[in-house]
């Protein structure tokens, strides 16, 4: 869209002073760039003109390498639950890197962790490690597929579950979708073949997923879904919706795989311990290993157990270099020791004060947005109508030209650093005087955008 009057100047004038105070930053970058397409190893890291090159973290804060100080409300996308460099997360960390990092062996830290996460969540009865998230759900579709000896996953429209080929389908939900929509390929490179596998459907539409069921239920091996899907946009799970499924599942003979990579931070047993929903099966990641790549996989002894070779003569292949290695399972266990269910209480609760006073700027400033989420896991939206499915979220932010992304330079310009999704992650060391540090710099971006939202995106605006 080309820009015209207030809003080319308020974009210039976010853009200018983001440029003065990066300049380290912009360096770094065209040198990254020689070497790393992009200069940075991860999609959803890169945004424009360049990313701010961080330097140090320490509790809530991180410093970039020019010196600029930001409170850190995406806490790298929801893992860092205890923010930066949390001293006994560094002490535990320390003493393990001087005995090893892994041995190539079995070795004890990583059943403490298996244990205590068993112990939380009901649901997991046996688990396996993995280095990332997206291992861990494609490998929990595998369990599923090899216990129900079928093929077919169905995932919601819309839905994130790592970048492994049978998830990278219809990620970005369907603006046209009907109850029954088609699954679409999301990314150069995956096969088509894929598409023989997955299926869709949408969130929150039970009456969706029993037809899809009715007709499919004897090629599905289960259902995947992120109980409220973060990237999605915090969308809740409508009440009954996740009971439903659980239902249906059973009706169906088909199992329910939650993916709780996220959500797992919201209470000490998950999102699923919230709604009092049991899957088969749950995959795990981000704050179970305390800064450290992570993942895990896990569910039912009897489907566990396919990875057994002393049980099945035929047993599920999983390896890994750095599965369960020494320095995660050390960090992790000491980071999911230090979030008791009153720590989990006190940042839900923070970020449940961030989600109403959001909401309370918005109608101040007149602007038709909200703000959306669960506890410590909050989400902006470009409307204030009910959001139901994941295409409604998606919908809300189209037609708004570049206001997300000045959004997100506009609160780097004032010390608080987030994507440009509009997502707001609170970790422990956060206390009420960095809520409102948070919610000063979010009114000031909001007011300073308002004249780029009259023309750019006028319907945001009341008057
Ligand atoms: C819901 C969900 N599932 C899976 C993943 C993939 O995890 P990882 O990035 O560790 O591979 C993510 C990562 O953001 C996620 O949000």
């Amino acid at each position: 869209m080309a820009m015209t009057g207030d809003a080319s100047t308020v974009e210039k004038e976010i853009l200018t002073r983001y440029r003065a105070r990066t300049v380290g930053s912009k360096a770094l970058h065209e040198e990254a760039q020689e070497y790393l397409p992009a200069g940075d190893t991860r999609a959803a890291t890169f945004f424009e003109p360049y990313p701010t090159y961080m330097a140090a973290g320490d509790g809530a804060w991180l410093r970039d390498c020019d010196g600029n100080r930001y409170l850190d409300l995406l806490n790298n996308f929801t893992s860092l639950v205890h923010g930066h460099a949390q001293p006994d997360i560094v002490e535990f960390a320390a003493d393990q890197l001087t005995r090893g990092t892994v041995f190539g062996t079995a070795a004890e830290p990583q059943v403490a962790l298996a244990k205590l996460l068993i112990e939380r969540v009901p649901s997991i009865e046996m688990l396996r490690f993995t280095n990332s998230g997206t291992e861990a759900t494609m490998m929990m579709m595998r369990a599923a597929r090899a216990y129900t000896e079928r093929d077919i996953i169905v995932k919601m429209d819309g839905g994130y579950h790592g970048s492994h080929d049978f998830v990278e389908v219809s990620v970005r939900a369907d603006l046209e979708a009907s109850s029954q929509p088609a699954a679409r390929l999301e990314g150069r490179g995956v096969p088509e073949a894929v598409l023989n596998a997955v299926m869709i459907a949408p969130f929150n539409d039970l009456a969706a997923m029993e037809a899809l069921l009715k007709q499919h239920h004897e090629r599905i091996a289960g259902i995947i879904i992120e109980p409220m899907p973060n990237s999605g946009g915090m969308v809740l799970p409508a009440p009954g919706y996740l009971r439903g499924l659980r239902n249906l599942a059973n009706a169906y003979g088909v199992l329910l795989l939650f993916d709780e990579i996220v959500t797992l931070r919201l209470s000490s047993g998950g999102f699923q311990a919230i709604e009092d929903v049991q899957p088969d099966m749950t995959a795990v990641a981000k704050i179970i290993g305390g800064g450290f790549p992570v993942g895990a996989f896990g569910g039912r002894k009897e489907i566990m157990q396919l990875f057994n070779p002393m049980v099945e003569s035929e047993s599920l292949f999983h390896s890994g270099t750095f599965n369960g290695n020494n320095m995660t399972m050390t960090a992790g266990l000491e980071a999911m020791r230090r979030l008791d269910e009153a720590t989990i209480e006190r940042i839900n609760g923070l970020g449940e004060k961030l989600q109403d006073r959001i909401n309370a700027i918005f109608k101040t400033l007149g602007i038709r947005a909200l703000c959306l989420g669960y506890g410590s896991l909050q989400q902006i939206h470009w409307t204030d109508e009910p959001l139901v499915t994941l295409a409604d979220a998606r919908r809300a932010g189209e037609d708004t030209g570049k206001l997300r992304e000045l959004l997100q330079l506009e609160l780097l310009n004032r010390g608080v650093y987030t994507s440009n999704r509009g997502m707001f992650c609170v970790s422990t060391p956060m206390r009420e005087q960095e809520i409102d540090l948070a919610l000063a710099a979010v009114e000031g971006a909001l007011g300073q955008l308002k004249p780029y939202m009259r023309e750019a995106a006028p319907r945001l605006l009341r008057d």
